[in-house]
């Protein structure tokens, strides 16, 4: 094998660039050349393929820095259809003419169907990668508990529902942490520990939206923050409960600190962001989001008699706030599970390729309190039509009575988490105010990867 390709597919993630950094540095090892594809797979749909050359002579370009937060290749949403033959053929095609033995892709659910498409044509692994932590499987047999039904709103369309999995082991479960996730739950705790502060202070409820589409493992994991109470998109939210809780806490501490991820559901499962949708002046239909959701109906529920009277707020909708932690989650240097565990993943892929495991996904796994790097093949993710579904989190991870992580849930977090920081971590917060960042403008990695972009001609 003299040349592969890699490139970077779906949203960024902070350890991308270290996941790229190990693909390169095992390929130098192993004295293969590495081309990036720009722009993860609308690169390869542009007839001109712009690709760099990330190991001139073995090696790696001194702009693929593993520290520095999404990817210096760049990414799109873009992904080659499985129906689309001209499209796969053209790629095919593409790649063929790069020379490239075999293509790494690092990437999430949507690139695990993107990279489907190829793999009847050249040699594909992925690399993992997502902040939302859902690609995987909590145990091996996961994907048979998901069954169809018909959907009453589109005709020759299902909806896919999971039935209430078995108990599982850690050592159980496929793909134990995704490189992105620890990071963003690093930012996510942050952000709950400081907004608290603010609510305690002035005696109001904050209500603080995380990501993860309909997985809860960003929420969970902002249990570190230590938030009173956390909602996940697994568990339909029940009002009642909720405010039952809410009171409770208002009246012992004054106030309030709430997790949602933004993907929680009413107890039909329609997500909580577009029950109070409106429109705008277009006419098109604004989501007002889960937290906004959530504070809505807290606010209705609990009155403004209860802030007025006993909080000396303005009203219910003055003393409940929300506040989305948004992007910052997926931004930034990322923390050391994340650098160590995504440069592993990487120099994984380049052994799978190698091994002639094509179509496989490279995981990181957990057993005897240890981890290491193995693989499965792309399949198992899929369910028995074919469906690629995000891996939920594990009700056995979360106490629905508590509104917090359970035991299970706590013995998972531990494990990632008890050693995810490094020295260099701690001490990147003082580079912040190095002086330099005042008085010289910020030099983008992509001025200067555009330097070394080639193309087919
Ligand atoms: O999948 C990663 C993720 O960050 C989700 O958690 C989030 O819902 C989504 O991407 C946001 O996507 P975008 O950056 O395109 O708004």
């Amino acid at each position: 094998m003299k040349r592969i390709a890699v490139l970077t597919a779906g949203g960024d993630t902070p350890a991308l660039n270290a996941t790229i950094s190990g693909v390169v540095s095992r390929a130098n090892q192993l004295r293969i050349e590495v081309l990036g594809i720009v722009k993860g797979f609308n690169g390869l749909l542009n007839p001109q393929v712009p690709h760099v050359h990330l190991n001139p002579l073995y090696n790696s370009i001194p702009e693929l820095d593993p520290t520095m937060g999404g990817t210096i290749l760049g990414a799109s949403r873009d992904y080659v259809s499985g129906n689309d033959e001209v499209a796969i053929r053209q790629v095919a095609d593409r790649l063929s003419r790069l020379k490239v033995d075999g293509l790494v892709c690092i990437g999430g659910d949507g690139t695990l169907n993107g990279m489907q498409a190829l793999a009847d044509h050249i040699p594909v692994v992925l690399a993992p990668k997502t902040i939302d932590n859902d690609l995987g499987l909590n145990y091996i047999d996961e994907q048979d508990e998901w069954y169809r039904e018909e959907n009453p709103d589109q005709p020759n369309a299902f909806r896919y529902r999971m039935r209430e999995g078995r108990d599982f082991g850690l050592d159980e479960m496929i793909n134990y942490a995704t490189p992105g996730y620890a990071t963003a739950v690093y930012v996510s705790a942050i952000h709950v520990q400081r907004i608290r502060t603010t609510a305690e202070s002035h005696r109001r409820i904050a209500i603080i939206e995380v990501m993860g589409r309909d997985c809860g493992m960003i929420a969970l994991g902002a249990a570190y923050g230590r938030p009173d109470l956390i909602l996940v998109p697994e568990v339909p939210v029940e009002p009642e409960l909720l405010v039952q809780k809410v009171v409770g806490l208002l009246d012992y501490q004054k106030h309030a600190v709430i997790v949602v991820s933004e993907g929680i559901v009413d107890k039909d499962g329609s997500p909580y962001g577009s029950v109070s949708a409106s429109k705008d002046p277009a006419g098109n239909m604004l989501y007002s989001g889960a937290s906004e959701a959530i504070k809505k109906m807290l606010a209705k529920e609990l009155g403004d008699a209860q802030f007025v009277n006993k909080r000396r707020n303005d009203s219910a909708d003055a003393a409940i706030f929300t506040r989305k932690i948004g992007h910052t989650q997926r931004g930034g240097r990322p923390i050391k599970f994340d650098r160590f565990h995504a440069n592993q993943l990487g120099g994984q892929a380049v052994n799978l390729i190698l091994l002639g495991k094509h179509n496989t996904i490279a995981t990181l796994q957990y057993r005897d309190r240890e981890f290491y790097v193995d693989s499965c093949p792309a399949n198992s993710l899929r369910d028995r039509w074919g469906v690629i579904h995000a891996r939920p989190l594990s009700r056995k991870f979360y106490d629905p009575e508590r509104f917090r992580p359970s035991p299970l849930g706590i013995e998972y977090l531990h494990s990632i988490f008890h050693n995810a920081l490094s020295e260099g971590d701690v001490e990147s917060a003082r580079s912040l105010f190095d002086t330099s960042h005042l008085n010289r403008p910020y030099h983008s990695v992509n001025v200067d990867i555009n330097k070394r972009i080639r193309r087919l001609s």
